[in-house]
């Protein structure tokens, strides 16, 4: 007995002795490599990622291309696509093919590729929602849809989506979604994944909500105080029903409680294991005329109804647009709708169309802390040949070749709310941006002194960052841009441009006339994250202000007064 005390005392010594270390060296670990995080400072956002803030330039590969036999369909296009991460699947289906047992082959392979290629990566857990519907649940559990139940419509009949009450199901995703981020734990140490979206377009198509006898009860039982509270209506109808407080809005918005709950809890656990920030992603609605429930996906994260999934899935960090909707006024509205105080922007989606590049601008200029256009690996279109031009993938090349070198900095100017950027509107042929003394003049079309534009669509985008009080660091694509100094609001609609007739451009302010002049205007290169000095331009390259063309450009402009 004697003998069997001493040996458990020497093995908890070295137990607590071993836990120690680890601890020790965990903490060292953390301190070097620090878990990716969202920070939130002044009511802007940063994705931190080796302690600094980071700027996702993604892409979205194919819903079936993170297989063994197609990874090398994407990994090129990533390269000349340029970005730094790839958002791509794990599929449940895969990862779970029997009832506990878990496949993390997958997972290991991607992440060991995405090393080989330098590049970082968002995960996608592919669970109990893909697209509204239940296709990557494992095949056991889409063989006994009893235990696993389907949304019931309102005549009784089971539809092409998962009930957000089956409580087997949500242990199931919960069990599953816990073993791989514990894995991702201990297979990352690097930090090669960033951020986890949990599910996909969460929601149900064809039909509000589950109408099965379980949801029916909880829809004429009272709302949740902390719904009526996250959907700022009176503490007085605490006692009545969906139907009472919220009308012809009631049916989708108890769809979204009732999900985002869910989903709230697979985020929750998940997280308990590993902290990596977590997003969801929504089928969004039209954000200009909304149309009446039934005419989006129900349920999912859409704008309408941000404020319950912020109140029932805390564990969620980002609420984010899949944007498919090329108008500019209502891409432009998305991404409002979606930058807001409590969410930082980022657009896990969006359509690969050359029209659509543009709007990387505007969302950089609403902080996003990433952009990721789907589907553009070389599954579905082969890989050009080589030395030829891949105009499949040219326009956000473009933007990535630009910002990549510079994406450290450009991260750090927007998270200290110094940077603005803009995309060209057929509506506004000029955008100012305010600068404290100085306005940035953003002007696109042909004209003298104007960018050239590329074909009829508009392509032109613009990034301005102040680097000091009259030190201004620009780039952009078909765009022209210009200072001019600013004066009070009042006095600044008295400003005109009077650029190509012989002035610089200029304001009166309090009757008397000042004029922009260039100090000095280089051109570089960024190299190691710091711009670097390549040549001074003047004469017939800044006479008219300064053109950017389809080349990359990035300029320091130094500006001053007479
Ligand atoms: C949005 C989904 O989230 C993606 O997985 C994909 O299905 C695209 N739609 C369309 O291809």
């Amino acid at each position: 007995m004697r003998k069997y005390g001493i040996f458990a005392a020497i093995l908890l010594a070295s137990v607590v002795g071993f836990a120690a270390q680890a601890q020790t060296q965990d903490k060292a670990q953390t301190k070097a490599n620090p878990i990716p995080s969202i920070v939130q400072q002044d009511g802007r956002y940063a994705l931190m990622v080796d302690g600094a803030p980071y700027l996702m330039l993604g892409m979205q590969t194919n819903n079936s291309s993170d297989w063994p036999a197609t990874l090398s369909q994407v990994w090129p296009a990533a390269q000349a696509l340029h970005v730094n991460t790839v958002e791509t699947p794990i599929y449940w289906e895969q990862f779970e093919p029997k009832p506990g047992q878990f496949d993390y082959s997958q997972i290991d392979t991607v992440l060991a590729q995405a090393r080989a290629h330098h590049l970082h990566l968002v995960l996608l857990w592919f669970g109990t929602w893909k697209n509204g519907s239940q296709h990557y649940m494992p095949e056991w559990m889409k063989l006994e849809p009893e235990k696993y139940s389907h949304v019931v419509n309102k005549r009784g009949e089971p539809v092409d989506s998962p009930s957000p009450f089956a409580q087997a199901s949500l242990d199931a995703d919960i069990h599953a979604f816990t073993a791989f981020m514990k894995h991702l734990k201990s297979a990352d140490p690097q930090h090669t994944v960033l951020m986890v979206q949990v599910e996909n377009e969460t929601g149900t198509w064809g039909t509000l909500r589950d109408y099965s006898p379980a949801s029916e009860k909880l829809f004429a039982a009272p709302v949740p105080a902390e719904v009526l509270k996250a959907m700022n209506v009176s503490p007085g109808s605490r006692t009545a029903s969906w139907q009472d407080v919220f009308g012809t809005e009631a049916e989708v918005n108890f769809h979204a409680w009732a999900i985002a709950r869910y989903v709230g809890q697979i985020a929750a656990a998940g997280k308990a294991v590993y902290p990596l920030p977590l997003y969801v992603n929504a089928a969004l609605r039209d954000p200009i005329k909304p149309g009446a429930p039934g005419s989006y996906e129900s349920g999912g994260p859409t704008d309408n109804v941000l404020n319950i999934w912020k109140a029932e899935a805390p564990a969620i960090d980002v609420l984010a647009p899949d944007i498919y909707n090329n108008d500019a006024t209502a891409y432009l509205k998305i991404l409002d709708l979606y930058h807001r105080p409590d969410n930082a922007l980022f657009v896990p989606e969006t359509s690969s169309s050359a029209s659509t590049a543009r709007f990387f601008f505007s969302a950089l200029g609403r902080q996003t802390i990433g952009y990721s256009p789907f589907g553009l690996d070389y599954t579905r279109a082969p890989a050009p040949q080589s030395g030829s031009q891949d105009s499949f993938l040219q326009p956000t090349a473009q933007n990535y070749i630009l910002i990549g070198p510079m994406m450290r900095d450009i991260a750090r100017l927007n998270f200290e709310g110094k940077l603005q950027a803009v995309a060209e509107e057929t509506s506004q042929p000029t955008q100012t941006l305010h600068f404290g003394e100085w306005d940035a003049v953003v002007t696109y079309g042909s004209g003298r002194g104007a960018a050239p534009r590329q074909g009829t669509d508009p392509s032109g985008r613009a990034l301005v960052a102040q680097l000091k009080d009259n030190q201004f660091l620009v780039a952009g694509f078909n765009a022209h841009v210009d200072f001019r100094p600013a004066g009070t609001e009042q006095q600044r609609k008295s400003q005109q441009i009077v650029n190509g007739t012989g002035q610089t451009p200029s304001a009166q302010i309090d009757g008397k006339w000042i004029h922009r002049q260039f100090l000095k205007v280089e051109e570089g290169t960024y190299e190691n994250g710091a711009f670097k000095f390549k040549r001074i331009l003047n004469g017939d390259q800044t006479d008219y202000g300064l053109n950017f063309s389809s080349a990359p450009l990035v300029l320091r402009v130094s500006v001053a007064t007479y």
